[in-house]
């Protein structure tokens, strides 16, 4: 394994997430809240230790796209386990969740759940009619199967923003279905995979990498390819 050869820490990817948090020495907090981990990390008495930063990795995204302020009412689509991870960085930024998803008991239980944290509230996918929404983030992933969540078209306006934690080479169904109503803010997930990374590498080295060099150069070689 990469540790026997000098290695700091590994990433671990879908499906293993779960596995992971299972096999690693030490938690962190996010980590516990997720129930899953995305990185480890070698301690120096050589225990592993297992974080989560998908959150902290897609608000990070989401400031450097401007996308989120505090006091911001966000609308959260998806109560699996790319949702739940996400939850508590949001409410700790300042922002308040309504969570909603295809299986309301799932949206209701994470709303619970996470309320001693922040201001979050759940309602059935067909009790969303609001456009009072300031950022709509997909987190299901229906996208997989090329379908965008069913969602009133009420919640798409000019001036919200929408983000789709799901990513594609091309345009995601979420993000057609947004600008198709007329969004104009809109950004898929390969910026929270980008900064979920460089909160790994943070784990690791101690240092935050400037995550916009890094899209420049993913957009660049998807460009030639
Ligand atoms: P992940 O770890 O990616 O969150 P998951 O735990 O399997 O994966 O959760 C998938 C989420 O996407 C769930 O919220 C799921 O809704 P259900 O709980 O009703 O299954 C949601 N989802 C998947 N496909 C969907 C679709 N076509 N429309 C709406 N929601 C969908």
């Amino acid at each position: 394994m990469i540790f026997f050869r000098g290695g700091k820490g590994a990433n671990i990817t879908l499906p293993f997430k779960e596995l992971a948090y299972h096999k690693v020495d030490e938690l962190t907090e996010q980590a516990q809240i997720c129930g899953s981990i995305n990185t480890i990390k070698k301690l120096d008495d050589h225990r592993l230790l297992g974080d989560n930063t998908d959150g902290i990795g897609l608000v990070l995204d989401l400031e450097r796209l401007r996308f989120i302020e505090k006091g911001m009412h966000i609308l959260v689509i998806g109560a699996g386990g790319a949702a739940r991870g996400v939850i508590a960085p949001i409410l700790n930024y300042g922002c308040r969740i309504t969570i909603t998803n295809r299986t309301f008991s799932k949206a209701d239980k994470l709303a619970k759940e996470f309320s001693a944290i922040g201001h979050i509230n759940s309602l059935m996918l067909e009790s969303i009619h609001s456009a009072g929404y300031d950022l709509v983030i997909n987190a299901t992933s229906s996208g997989v199967a090329g379908e965008a969540p069913a969602i009133s078209s009420n919640i798409f306006k000019q001036n919200v923003f929408c983000y789709d934690m799901f990513y594609q080479l091309n345009e995601t169904p979420f993000l057609t279905l947004a600008k198709t109503h007329g969004v104009l803010k809109y950004a898929d997930g390969i910026g929270m995979l980008v900064g979920q990374a460089v909160f790994a590498f943070k784990l690791w080295h101690g240092k935050l990498p400037d995550i916009s060099s890094v899209l420049q150069r993913i957009k660049e070689n998807a460009d030639i390819n």
